[in-house]
C-alpha cells in the first residue's frame, strides 16, 4: 500500500448532539431508518463526540471499537460493525478490511441525551472519509441516518429539519431558518443507561399504543407551526408546540401495552417547576426523549435565570446550559 493510500484510510470527525423540538418516534422501515414523521431539532454546543476511523485491519481482522478509552462489545459493537460494513460496501472496500474506531464523547451514553445522534454523525463523517468516499452534506445525512435516525440531524448546526422522505435518498436533514437565539437547559436526573432503548420502545409503541396514530397525525401540523414560529422569532409559539409534541409522544408510550414509562419522580418535579416558572414570566418549555431527563427550551437571554431556578430543585441532578451548536467538522490528518 502506498503512503498516500495509508493516509486516506484514516479520518477524524466531530459532531454535536441534538435535541428534537418536534420528535421522531417510529419508523416505517427498520433497515433504512425511514421515520413515520418529519422532525425538527436544535444542534447543541459543547456536547460532542469525536471519532477517528482507521481502516487498518482492526484487531485480529475484526472491527474494534473504543469509546472513552473502554473497549466496546456486544450489541453496541455490532451496531458499529454493521455501519462500517455499509460504508465498506459503498466505498468498494472488501468486508475483510476491518477498522479501528476510537471515540471520545462528552455525552452520557444511552441516557436519553442523544448520545447516538452525535456518535453516528461523527462515525459517518470519519468512516466515509477514511474509506475514500466524498459525500456532500445531504448524502452524509442519509448515511448517518442508517446508524441512528437522529444522527441525520447532527450533520448540521442550529435548527435542523429531517424530512421523513420515502426512500434512502429522500430521507435527509437540512438546516432551516431560525430568528431566535435558542438555548436549552439540560437537567440530567440520572445519567445511567436507559431501561428500554429508543429502538425497542418506538417499535413497541407503534405496534401496541392506541394513541400512536393520533400523535403521528398531529405531528405534521406541529412541525408546520414550529417552523413558522422559529422563522418569525415567536418563542412562545415554538415552546408551546414543542412541549405539546414531546408530552404527546410520551403519552403514546404510557398508553402502550405494557406501558413504557421513562419518567421518574424528579421528572415530574421538573415539569411542574417549568410550569410555575412560566406562570412567573420566564419563557421556558419542557421537552423529553427516551429517558427521565428534562430539557428546557428557552432563549439565551433567559437561560441563566432558568438554570439558576432549576438548579436547586433536585439534589444530585446536573443542570447545564447549552446554546445552538455547529454541524460536523473534520480534523486534518496530523493536526
Ligand atoms: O435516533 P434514536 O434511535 O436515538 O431515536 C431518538 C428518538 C428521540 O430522541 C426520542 C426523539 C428525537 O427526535 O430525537
Amino acid at each position: 500500500m502506498s503512503a498516500g493510500t495509508a493516509t486516506a484510510r484514516t479520518a477524524t470527525a466531530s459532531a454535536n448532539s441534538n435535541i428534537a423540538l418536534i420528535k421522531y418516534w417510529g419508523k416505517t422501515d427498520d433497515l433504512l431508518h425511514l421515520p413515520t414523521t418529519s422532525s425538527l431539532s436544535l444542534t447543541l454546543d459543547e456536547t460532542w463526540t469525536t471519532t477517528t476511523v482507521s481502516f487498518d485491519g482492526g484487531a485480529d481482522g475484526q472491527d474494534v471499537v473504543t469509546i472513552n478509552g473502554v473497549g466496546v462489545e456486544g450489541t453496541a459493537r455490532e451496531r458499529v460493525h454493521r455501519f462500517l460494513s455499509l460504508v465498506r460496501e459503498r466505498a468498494g472496500l472488501g468486508q475483510d478490511e476491518a477498522a479501528s474506531v476510537v471515540s471520545t464523547s462528552t455525552v452520557p451514553l444511552a441516557a436519553g441525551l442523544a448520545s447516538s445522534a452525535a456518535g453516528f454523525a461523527a462515525l459517518a463523517g470519519a468512516a466515509s472519509r477514511a474509506a475514500g468516499l466524498d459525500l456532500d452534506a445531504r448524502a452524509l445525512s442519509c448515511l448517518a441516518r442508517r446508524g441512528s435516525g437522529s444522527a441525520s440531524r447532527s450533520v448540521f448546526g442550529g435548527l435542523v429539519r429531517w424530512n421523513r422522505g420515502t426512500d434512502d435518498a429522500s430521507s435527509f436533514a437540512e438546516p432551516v431558518p431560525c430568528a431566535l437565539d435558542l438555548a436549552m437547559v439540560v437537567i440530567a436526573l440520572d445519567a445511567g443507561a436507559k431501561a428500554v432503548s429508543s429502538t425497542v420502545a418506538m417499535r413497541h409503541t407503534m405496534r401496541t399504543s392506541p394513541l400512536y396514530p393520533a400523535w403521528v397525525e398531529a405531528s405534521a401540523a406541529d412541525l408546520a407551526e414550529a417552523l413558522e414560529a422559529a422563522a418569525s422569532g415567536d418563542l412562545e409559539r415554538l415552546g408551546a408546540v414543542a412541549q405539546a409534541n414531546a408530552l404527546g409522544m410520551h403519552a403514546t408510550m404510557v398508553a402502550a401495552r405494557p406501558a413504557v414509562l421513562y419518567w421518574r419522580p424528579g421528572t415530574v418535579a421538573v415539569l411542574h417547576e417549568v410550569e410555575r416558572l412560566r406562570r412567573d414570566g420566564l419563557p421556558v418549555w419542557a421537552t423529553m426523549d427516551a429517558g427521565p431527563n428534562v430539557k428546557v427550551l428557552t432563549d439565551t437571554a433567559h437561560a441563566g435565570a432558568a438554570a439558576e431556578a432549576l438548579a436547586g430543585l433536585l439534589p444530585g441532578a446536573s443542570v447545564t446550559v447549552r446554546r445552538g451548536g455547529e454541524g460536523i467538522r473534520y480534523e486534518q490528518p496530523g493536526s
